[in-house]
């Protein structure tokens, strides 16, 4: 596998071929994910739910993430580097470029923040100084407490008319790659057509560019009800190594997500 980088994810978008990712912590778990073609690894501050046994991801820090960056760096092959801004680490533009160089020092090769419209400016300055950005748009698990739960985003229509308008905007300000996390699947299709960048989802249905999980939940290593869009991929693996492989594949040929994996 070539060396993945932005170009191959906007000619993946434009050739059909779905763009696989996975998040990973450690560097352990990026050579798994990595050797079995994933193609974007995903330094999630879920790891302060998963790896740190937190309630959410709001107590994560920006050392705890370029701790985890550096340790994921360390193997990932020909994969994508993303990492995660962590709560509150981009409350202004300067405090954003501050934080997403630390990260990029750290080994990301893209930073991903999540946000809507707002997040414009901070886009366009990252891009001015070297950062390629991801914005996470619909459920954003940093915002939990002003949601009032994981709900789904974007049922209502003046919701989903600002998710769009804001997805051609953050692609006007530079944004280079966009993830839907809990939308109904008729508005991530719209989302994905309405713009040239890479849309990856997650509970967003079939139709994004690219799907993405979390490894543990996909290898069910974490306890208790899982999210309705994940899917157990180890119940007819016999390795870890199997099941990453049948993700990677279950997604290249569009049979994962699946019906019941989705929000109508
Ligand atoms: O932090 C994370 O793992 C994420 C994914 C769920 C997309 O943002």
């Amino acid at each position: 596998m070539a060396k993945i980088t932005l170009n191959s994810l906007a000619k993946m978008k434009q050739s059909g071929q779905k763009i696989t990712c996975l998040t990973a912590y450690d560097s352990t778990f990026a050579n798994l994910v990595s050797t079995q073609g994933i193609d974007v690894i995903l330094v999630g501050d879920s790891l302060g739910m998963v790896c740190q046994g937190q309630d959410s991801t709001v107590p994560v820090t920006m050392d705890d993430m370029c701790y985890h960056t550096r340790s994921v760096h360390k193997n990932i092959n020909d994969a994508m580097l993303m990492a995660d801004l962590p709560f509150a680490s981009y409350t202004t533009d300067e405090q954003a470029l501050q934080n997403a160089t630390r990260l990029m020092q750290s080994g990301a090769e893209i930073i991903k923040l999540e946000g809507e419209a707002w997040l414009a400016p901070v886009v366009t300055r990252l891009r001015q100084h070297g950062i390629p950005t991801c914005v996470h748009m619909g459920l954003t698990p940093q915002s939990v407490n002003v949601f009032g739960g994981y709900k789904v985003q974007g049922r209502d229509s003046d919701r989903a008319d600002a998710m769009i308008k804001a997805a051609i905007e953050l692609e006007a300000a530079g944004v280079a790659v966009l993830l839907l996390e809990c939308v109904p699947v008729a508005l991530a299709r719209e989302i994905t057509a309405a713009v040239s960048i890479p849309v990856i989802g997650i509970g967003a249905g079939p139709d994004t560019d690219g799907q993405i999980l979390v490894v543990y939940d996909m290898l069910d290593l974490t306890p208790g009800r899982k999210p309705r869009f994940t899917k157990n991929f180890m119940s007819e693996s016999g390795s870890a190594q199997e099941a990453v492989s049948s993700y990677v594949a279950a997604v290249r040929d569009g049979l994962f997500p699946a019906r019941e994996h989705c929000f109508e």
